[in-house]
């Protein structure tokens, strides 16, 4: 069997609605190998789909089927730790495996490049796929059917404290609240803030991040959706956060900080919100990941 190793991813990062993503290091795991038949199981307790309409499988056959190859059946086991609907990518986690898994099993005939217009094919924006696919801090435009990306390194100071909410946020909601359009100073404040998120980043000028990580154009609406979000805010910024936006279409939330920020989170942030009433959160701290999706031979 072979297994692949897929990253957590963080998109948008505030300002940059469906272009701006980080891999993170929390991984789902994929064992795949040809079968007759459909074989779809979960090493831990999560429930999966176990027929055709199961994500990993549906993806592998969307490549098979790009190749002009027939697939009969896979055998799929999954080990999910990046938590589902939470903004946190487990859904691009789930194409890039199938997609990167029935590559490996045809022989790689797709380059990685040809992956990731695949994988945004499927999503509809690159902004987890990529980096789940590539690692790092992408930014990526879509033009016709290309993706146009780069993966930059995270400077070694930062880490992203990752609070994770009890309830679940499907995207779909998250973005059919979203108007139509923006005025072109919307669109000026986010466009600004975007490239001074991935020059700051990149560096490690931590002090911009602050204004970096605001965006006019879906936090402002998507809020109503994660009861408790004004509580874990503030929280953040009295621990030091340099800066904290809605993870993807959330409903988690990240906080950027550094070693110190980090102990303080770890110590204090669950604590803070139980006593405010803010139950049922859990924090992964993290750092940003650089390599990507993975194929092992196990
Ligand atoms: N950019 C996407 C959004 C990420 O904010 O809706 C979630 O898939």
């Amino acid at each position: 069997m072979i297994r692949i190793q897929i990253p957590a991813t963080s998109a948008n990062l505030g300002s940059g609605f469906d272009s701006l993503g980080i891999a993170l290091t929390m991984y789902n795991q994929v064992w795949m190998e040809e079968a007759d038949s459909i074989e779809i199981s979960s090493r831990d307790d999560v429930p999966v789909p176990q027929d055709e309409n199961n994500l990993i499988f549906w993806s592998a056959q969307f490549l098979y089927e790009r190749c002009g190859k027939k697939l009969s059946g896979l055998h799929i086991e999954q080990q999910n730790d990046i938590p589902m609907a939470r903004g946190l990518g487990s859904s691009s986690a789930c194409i890039v495996a199938g997609l990167l898994g029935a590559n490996r099993l045809l022989g790689n005939p797709l380059s990685r490049q040809e992956l990731v217009n695949l994988a945004t094919e499927i999503e509809g924006h690159p902004d987890n796929t990529t980096p789940a696919l590539c690692g790092g801090l992408v930014t990526s435009a879509i033009e016709g059917k290309r993706v146009y990306s780069v993966s930059v390194p995270v400077s070694e100071k930062i880490r992203f404290a990752v609070m994770i909410p009890p309830f679940e946020l499907k995207t779909e909601i998250a973005r059919g609240a979203l108007p139509e359009s923006y005025t072109r100073q919307d669109a000026v404040y986010n466009l600004s803030r975007s490239a001074l998120m991935t020059a700051s980043l990149f560096s490690g000028s931590l002090e911009n991040l602050r204004v970096a990580v605001q965006d006019k154009l879906h936090q402002p609406y998507r809020m109503k959706f994660i009861p408790g979000v004004d509580t874990v805010f503030r929280i953040s910024r009295e621990l030091g956060a340099y800066g904290t936006y809605i993870s993807g279409a959330g409903p988690s939330i990240v906080s950027i900080v550094d070693d110190i920020g980090a102990k303080n989170f770890q110590q204090h942030a669950i604590e803070y919100l139980q006593q405010k009433n803010v139950t049922g959160w859990r924090l992964e701290i993290l750092r940003a990941d650089s390599n990507g999706a993975d194929v092992f031979l196990d």
